[in-house]
């Protein structure tokens, strides 16, 4: 990885913003693979070097990749004025600058969320040309039967919208599990309207290879490891 300025690094992993790093490196707080930092603008490899504050190595991650069980009620959005934010639920220190929820569930939706600051990685994810599966559970008021499912295997299609193929599993009389390749506005929900059917509860349990870390309750997160990285970008439809 390129050389960086020491209070760049700092502030990139959200241990101290550059005028806090002056101050640390004035007080000899700061060390680089063991001999205290003496300027703000000395550069290192954060990857390699090993950099500690008071003592204690700081783990550097050039991106953080957090997976949430999004609750309903809180706006998968980075910020907003009113409502509560995926954003907001997270602990200060993983509150980095640039973070943002890769993909929309609406405000009652439950489910896998994935937050980062990986524009490439969240690109290629939501990307409508990788069509990367994500599968939802349903709960819906209307009894469903194997015509639904024929209609949403031969593609939906609500106002000028038309979906593709999509598969529906039915689990019991009114809810099932729905896996789509896209993600249009709305799709689940409209998908089932088109049907007569409203969707009541709606939760999102796994994007492509990932899924929902069940030991997560609502509002619940954790990092993803290195192999969920990989995995979110497989199960693509060709
Ligand atoms: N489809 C919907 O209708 N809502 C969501 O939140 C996600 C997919």
């Amino acid at each position: 990885m390129q050389r960086q300025r020491i209070d760049k690094i700092l502030s990139s992993q959200n241990i101290a913003s550059r005028s806090e790093t002056k101050n640390m490196i004035k007080a000899g707080r700061i060390k680089a693979d063991g001999i205290t930092v003496k300027r703000a603008d000395e550069k290192f490899d954060p990857e390699t070097t090993v950099i500690s504050v008071d003592g204690q190595t700081i783990c550097f991650k050039e991106y953080l990749y957090i997976m949430m069980n999004k609750p309903a009620g809180v706006l998968s959005a980075s910020n907003d004025r009113y409502a509560k934010t995926v954003i907001d639920l997270l602990p200060n220190e993983l509150k980095r600058k640039g973070l943002f929820p890769a993909g929309r569930l609406d405000k009652d939706t439950e489910g896998l969320m994935l937050i980062t600051d990986d524009g490439e990685l969240a690109h290629k994810m939501l990307s409508p040309k990788n069509h990367v599966f994500k599968l939802y559970y349903a709960e819906t008021d209307k009894i469903l039967t194997d015509e639904d499912v024929k209609a949403f295997q031969s593609g939906i299609r609500y106002g000028d919208v038309i979906c593709r193929s999509a598969d529906m599993k039915i689990i019991g009389e009114k809810n099932a599990f729905v896996e789509i390749c896209e993600g249009k506005f709305h799709q689940i929900k409209k998908m089932f309207a088109s049907l007569g059917a409203n969707v009541l509860y709606l939760k999102r349990i796994r994007i492509g290879e990932v899924s929902l870390d069940e030991n997560l309750r609502p509002g619940e997160f954790r990092e993803l490891t290195e192999q969920e990285k990989t995995d979110i970008l497989k199960r693509t439809k060709e």
